[in-house]
């Protein structure tokens, strides 16, 4: 007021104006995000409306929302509604991302259910198979192949299809990051279960990628529901094949045979998240059985032989492996040999194998013996394998809390709802009953109570 200097709105909306090297989508948002990373545009500052950009850029307002559409795929911004477009900052992100909340922070547990990980006590013990590593250190050139020789012809002779490429990364979650950085691209669409696994959402989101949801059943993603989707034009497909997380749903082979065949001849990437591995009961049905030119298989062995390990196998397609390997060779290049070589004398050891299948083994009879008393009780769930159940509950916030009131910690489902719940996906929690070594009864009873809790009315 009465002054002459530009204010401040003015004043970004020229310095966006003048970055722009190209006045299409693309161009603004990478002139967007050059001025973010150059701290041009500060964190948690707005942004001027897109009106007013596309007015001094004289171009459409659809050019600037699909630009906005673009940064915020990645959240490097963050359109507030009627508030207004803002630069994303570390917390805004950190506090929107599913992983985040899954863990029950706000509430005090003794007991926590909600993690989804393995029992350390049915681990393979490392000892006896350091004991073997001699004092011969693990050097090797740059230039050796990533993956150890005779681990990769064991991997191969295993791998439920025959591999045309194969390499070792560092984990399931390594695999899939890599995977969306190499063969996708910022506005692809890809299809991912729903329920599914909410790092996968985050991370698919990160890389500007867009997840479309396709429910399940009791055999694996709906076929219809994946014909739909594949007539929307999607470039990839992101399955886990067994002990399926949350649903603990295993893949039929007549659900393969579906899905190949809707599947077939499209070109569209179907990447397998084998996330359980040799601790799943069920046969490694996989896609890549009918279509191996376009399915990639991960398996991890976290939850099998160790999640501190980091180590997954990545093995399929020729043509999405190599550029994940090529990639990599400007980073990393290669997964310890050192852990290899660990995971090659676990994977050749007896007495490993058979601790794995009887873990696999102990994790289902923990689960059965939680979901013999929702049967008694007519509560529902889904599947019938892994190390985690997905409970039907009238309401997850209170069902959160009333086993909060018993000691007890679970996972809420909503975060591994993609489209949200209501009548066709009603509430949910995860309860990881792969860590419940007793006291199942009494557990199950307050499972019971927290998922359907008797109206106060009736209640005395
Ligand atoms: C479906 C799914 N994928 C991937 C992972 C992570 O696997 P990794 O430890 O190999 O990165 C998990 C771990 O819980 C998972 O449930």
């Amino acid at each position: 007021m009465g002054s002459d200097l530009p204010d401040e709105g003015e004043r970004l909306l020229s310095l966006i104006v003048e970055s722009v090297e190209h006045p299409n989508a693309q161009g603004v948002a990478a002139a967007v995000g050059r001025l973010i990373s150059s701290g041009d545009l500060a964190e948690g500052q707005r942004l001027p409306t897109v009106r007013a950009i596309a007015r001094g850029l004289a171009v459409s307002p659809t050019t600037i929302s699909d630009a906005w559409q673009i940064l915020g795929r990645g959240r490097t911004i963050d359109t507030r509604g009627r508030q207004g477009t803002f630069v994303g900052s570390h917390e805004g992100i950190r506090r929107r991302q599913r992983f985040w909340q899954i863990y029950p922070s706000d509430l005090d547990t003794g007991l926590d259910l909600s993690e989804g990980v393995p029992d350390p006590a049915l681990l393979p013990s490392l000892g006896p198979i350091l004991a073997r590593f001699g004092d011969q250190p693990f050097t090797g050139s740059y230039l050796d192949d990533p993956v150890l020789a005779p681990l990769r012809e064991l991997l191969e002779g295993r791998w439920p299809f025959p591999p045309e490429a194969m390499t070792v990364v560092n984990g399931a979650l390594d695999a899939l990051d890599r995977i969306c950085a190499t063969s996708l691209r910022v506005g692809d669409r890809v299809v991912v279960e729903d329920p599914g696994f909410p790092p996968l959402f985050d991370l698919l989101e990160a890389h500007g990628i867009e997840p479309l949801g396709v429910p399940m059943d009791d055999e694996g993603i709906r076929p219809e529901s994946l014909e739909d989707a594949v007539n929307r034009r999607v470039q990839a497909v992101f399955l886990q094949p067994r002990s399926h997380n949350p649903t603990g749903v295993d893949m039929s082979a007549r659900r393969r045979d579906e899905l190949a065949s809707i599947l077939a001849d499209t070109g569209i990437l179907v990447v397998e998240d084998d996330h359980s591995g040799d601790l799943s009961i069920g046969d490694p049905v996989s896609l890549g059985e009918k279509l191996p030119d376009t399915t990639v298989r991960i398996q991890s062995f976290s939850k099998s032989h160790g999640p501190d390990l980091r180590l997954a196998a990545v093995g399929g397609a020729r043509q999405p492996i190599a550029e994940l390997v090529t990639r990599r060779r400007l980073g990393s290049s290669w997964t310890s040999r050192l852990l290899q070589q660990l995971l090659l004398e676990m994977l050749r050891d007896d007495t490993v194998t058979t601790g794995v299948i009887r873990a696999g083994e102990t994790y289902r009879h923990r689960r059965g013996l939680v979901t013999a008393v929702l049967d008694r009780n007519g509560i529902g769930y889904t599947g019938y394998t892994g190390l985690n159940l997905w409970v039907e509950v009238d309401d997850e916030r209170s069902a959160l809390v009333s086993l909060a009131a018993q000691g007890i910690g679970v996972a809420p489902g909503s975060p591994f709802q993609l489209n949200g719940n209501g009548p066709a996906a009603p509430p949910h929690i995860r309860v990881t009953t792969g860590v419940l070594t007793r006291d199942h009864e009494r557990i199950a009873g307050h499972i019971v109570r927290a998922a359907r809790p008797v109206p106060s009315r009736t209640a005395v």
